[in-house]
């Protein structure tokens, strides 16, 4: 194999955000942009010579030219193996898998998550560690860190690799491998449910299902999963063939960009349950017959409900929820006498208390759900665990969400996005809240009493890591909260989130719609960040 060194030109910008480094198609294809970040990381890795290395992504624009590139440095630099979804595919959590299963040193992935795809869209790439899950904060800062001074990369002289294939070659002492996208990922999910109780369920009716793959990477598994093994017709998976430009949707499962799947729900033709999954197939919605329900309460019932399922029957060690999402899951975990863990927004987050045993199953508002089988949010396991308790409990999902809330009492939720808004106005936003929230613990907005502000800070009782500026929240005694953050994954300008919740016991009045019930909190939040006054936008771009 004959090894290039080829100078390059050093970029700034490649530094990755919450979930690996994202831009433009056309900012990945600037000569050299994509090779240095790989080396870069490559720099940064010890010890990987002649060890494995997974690659995979969601299949989007870019995807297969930015594989045959990852081969031929991840070649030069050394790598044994390279193992290497079928078609160049591989979903997110399937990825993490294959890296637990077969012990390799890491995994390299190619997604923007939900964020559109196409030659004028996303692309993205992200490092796994050998635990299966994103790199850690000292890692992806040290990647950054190295970019900027990065003088050469290296490159292997090969052919171009046939990814269509599955088999094994050798080239001199390296070995690529191309495996079934969807193989392991399904025997996992088999291990962990009971799917001969689901099959019944579906094939004698009281199943009835509608899954939005959004024409991304997951329709090959629900196909596989959800029609092959457990019975439900072919029309069950809607735009199950994953395109390049994910048929120009926006492949976030929430319900402005899974509308269609939100109709049906709401219609009278509703199946009795639907599901949708994003690009790169680790989020999930999940919605009943006229019912949606939030990640965050969707988080507290599967952890409510574990025990149930096969895999979690002896119970759950802990939960954790990154900050902004709703409060749900901690009263169960105070209910079960287990401990709730609160970590930064972003999945990596959770990696050491997966790894020390301290949490069972974990979650995020943002659509994203997991546990120990994996080291990524997972959005089928979701769904399989859905229809697993549905199928046990012979309860609707409005029956089981309504239980729910009348056992724990309902945290009203919902968040609100300001999308590609000027930086300039969101830092100074950023700033003057910094400022107010010293002064708030103690001031009275009408029923409203703050408890507590402050600007998050995670101390990570594992490895001793402290990550800072974390967002901004504000409790209420009454146990409400308001948090505000700026997103980690956008590409264009800038994104304010702000995060909305209040406790509901009071039975009578769990059915409101919650823009009304939380109205007062809401225009509080305007108050603190004055985001309509300073963008004149009316509304959010997206309310969730
Ligand atoms: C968003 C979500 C976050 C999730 C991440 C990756 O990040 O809010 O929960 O982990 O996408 O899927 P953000 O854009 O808010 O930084
Ligand atoms: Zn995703």
């Amino acid at each position: 194999m004959h090894i290039k060194t080829i100078l390059t030109q050093t970029y700034h910008d490649q530094n990755p955000g919450t979930s690996g480094l994202r831009k433009k198609v056309s900012v990945f294809k600037q000569q050299h942009y994509l090779e240095n970040f790989v080396q870069s990381i490559f720099d940064v890795l010890p010890n990987f010579q002649g060890k494995s290395l997974v690659i995979g992504g969601d299949g989007r624009y870019f995807n297969r030219e930015a594989i045959q590139i990852i081969i031929k440095i991840a070649a030069a630099n050394g790598f044994g193996e390279l193992i290497i979804g079928q078609n160049g595919i591989l979903s997110t959590p399937a990825a993490s898998h294959i890296i637990r299963k077969y012990g390799a040193f890491g995994g390299l992935i190619l997604s923007a998550s939900h964020n559109p795809a196409g030659e004028h869209e996303d692309f993205g790439i992200k490092y796994n560690v050998n635990n299966g899950g994103p790199a850690p904060e000292k890692d992806t800062l040290a990647f950054f860190e190295r970019s900027k001074v990065l003088e050469n990369y290296k490159i292997a002289e090969l052919p171009e690799l046939n990814l269509d294939e599955i088999g094994t070659q050798e080239i001199d002492s390296l070995k690529i491998t191309i495996i079934d996208s969807v193989n392991d990922y399904e025997e996992l999910m088999q291990s962990l449910f009971d799917f001969d109780l689901i099959k019944q369920s579906i094939q004698n009716g009281f199943i009835t299902l509608s899954f939005d793959a959004m024409s991304a990477v997951t329709g090959n598994y629900a196909k596989r999963i959800l029609v092959e093994m457990l019975g439900a017709p072919e029309s069950a998976v809607q735009n199950g063939t994953p395109l390049e430009d994910f048929g120009g949707h926006h492949p976030d499962p929430n319900l402005i960009h899974a509308h269609e799947l939100a109709d049906l729900m709401f219609s009278e033709n509703a199946p009795t349950f639907g599901a949708a999954s994003d690009g790169d197939g680790d989020r999930n919605m999940i919605m009943g017959k006229g019912i949606f329900v939030t990640p965050s309460d969707s988080l507290a019932i599967l952890a409510a409900n574990a025990t149930l399922i096969p895999a979690y029957a002896t119970g759950l060690k802990g939960v954790a929820r990154s900050m902004p999402t709703s409060q749900a899951v901690d009263r169960v975990a105070a209910n079960y006498k287990i401990p709730c863990y609160e970590t930064p927004t972003g999945w990596k987050f959770f990696g050491n208390l997966l790894d020390a045993d301290k949490i069972t199953l974990c979650g995020e508002e943002s659509f994203g759900t997991g546990s120990q089988h994996v080291r990524e949010k997972d959005g089928l396991w979701a769904v399989l665990f859905w229809l697993n308790l549905i199928a046990r409990r012979r309860q609707s999902v409005e029956e089981i969400v309504h239980e729910h809330w009348r056992k724990f009492g309902r945290d009203i939720y919902s968040r609100h996005d300001y999308e590609a808004v000027d930086s300039k106005v969101t830092n100074a936003i950023m700033v003057s809240l910094r400022k107010q929230i010293t002064t708030l613990a103690g001031q009275v907005f009408g029923d409203f009493i703050v408890k507590y502000a402050n600007e998050f800070c995670y101390h990570d009782s594992i490895d001793g890591s402290t990550s800072a500026n974390q967002g901004f929240r504000i409790g209420f005694e009454n146990g409400s909260r308001i948090v505000f953050r700026l997103s980690g994954t956008g590409t264009v300008g800038a994104t304010l989130r702000i995060y909305i919740e209040r406790f509901e016991p009071d039975v009578s009045k769990h059915h409101q719609d919650p823009q009304i019930a939380l109205s007062e909190l809401i225009e509080l939040a305007e108050q603190f960040c004055k985001i309509k006054q300073l963008t004149g936008l009316a509304e959010p771009t997206v309310i969730t």
